[in-house]
């Protein structure tokens, strides 16, 4: 892909370390998540029974799901905590200046 497929997402500020930042781009949910190693793009669905991540809690690079407690490293979407046991996606993540951009595919 080149560097056209890479789209705004969010600027910096609007995202503190701890923090994530849920949005849509036609249809495909993504949530941005700050951690102390840098800004990662997960999808923002479990892969469980598709609750929203962006209500659930960041803690370290595990995203924790509201709804059964599952979570996933948002560094690379792998699932580490049952129930759910089902990788979700992870987008590929850069920052410009200040601005944030995801690469959708
Ligand atoms: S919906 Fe996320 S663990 Fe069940």
């Amino acid at each position: 892909m080149n560097d056209a497929s890479f789209q705004f997402a969010a600027n910096a500020d609007d995202i503190p370390v701890g923090k994530t930042l849920p949005l849509e781009f036609d249809g495909q949910h993504v949530l941005l998540c700050h951690t102390k190693e840098g800004i990662f793009a997960i999808e923002n669905l479990c892969s469980h029974a598709l609750a929203h991540l962006s209500a659930g809690k960041l803690r370290g690079f595990r995203i924790i799901c509201p709804l059964h407690g599952g979570s996933f490293d948002v560094r690379d979407g792998c699932a580490t905590g049952k129930p759910a046991t089902v990788d979700i996606r992870t987008y590929p993540v850069r920052v410009i200046d200040n601005r944030i951009e995801v690469q959708l595919g």
